[in-house]
C-alpha cells in the first residue's frame, strides 16, 4: 500500500513538471510579441544613431540622445523570457554591448564610441541573420 502511494506521488510530480504544449506556445507568443514591440521602438532612434554616425557626429547631443533612446527601448528585453536558448544568448549579447556602448559615450572619445557602436550593430545583425 505504501509503495502504491509513493508511486502515485511520483506520477503526480512528474506530470506537474512536464511542459504543457499550450503553455509553451503561450510563452513563445508572449516572447515574440515582446521582441517585436522592442524592435519597433528601437527603429526610430536607431535611424538617428545611424544617420549621425555616418556624419561622424559621435559626440553630438543628438547622437547621445538617439543612442540613449535606442538602448532604453532595447533594454525592455532585460525581462525577456524566450524559450529558445540561442535567442536568449543573442539577446544578452546585445544587452551587454549596450553597457560598453554607454560607457564609451560617457568618455566622449570618438574612436571608442565608434568601435563600441560597431559591436552593438554586430549583435543586431547576428540575430537578424538568424531570426528575422
Ligand atoms: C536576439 C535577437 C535580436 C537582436 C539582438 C536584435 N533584434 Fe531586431 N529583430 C529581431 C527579430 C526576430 C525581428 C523580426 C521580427 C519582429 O520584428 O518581431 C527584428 C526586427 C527588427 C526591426 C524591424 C522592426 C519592424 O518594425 O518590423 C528593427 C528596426 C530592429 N529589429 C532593430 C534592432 C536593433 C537596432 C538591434 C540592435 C541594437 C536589434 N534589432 C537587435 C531580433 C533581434
Amino acid at each position: 500500500m505504501k509503495h502504491i502511494f509513493f508511486f502515485l506521488v511520483i506520477i503526480f510530480i512528474a506530470s506537474c513538471s512536464s511542459t504543457d504544449p499550450e503553455e509553451e506556445k503561450r510563452r513563445y507568443k508572449k516572447a515574440e510579441h515582446m521582441v517585436h514591440e522592442a524592435m519597433e521602438m528601437m527603429d526610430l532612434p536607431e535611424y538617428g544613431v545611424k544617420k549621425l554616425a555616418k556624419k561622424g557626429l559621435y559626440t553630438s547631443k543628438d547622437f547621445i540622445q538617439a543612442s540613449t533612446d535606442m538602448m532604453r527601448e532595447g533594454r525592455v528585453l532585460n525581462d525577456l523570457d524566450h524559450p529558445d536558448e540561442k535567442f536568449m544568448k543573442m539577446n544578452q549579447e546585445m544587452l551587454d554591448s549596450f553597457v560598453a556602448f554607454e560607457a564609451a559615450i560617457k568618455t566622449k572619445d570618438f574612436a571608442k564610441i565608434k568601435a563600441s557602436l560597431a559591436i552593438v550593430n554586430d549583435t543586431c545583425k547576428k540575430c537578424h541573420d538568424a531570426y528575422e
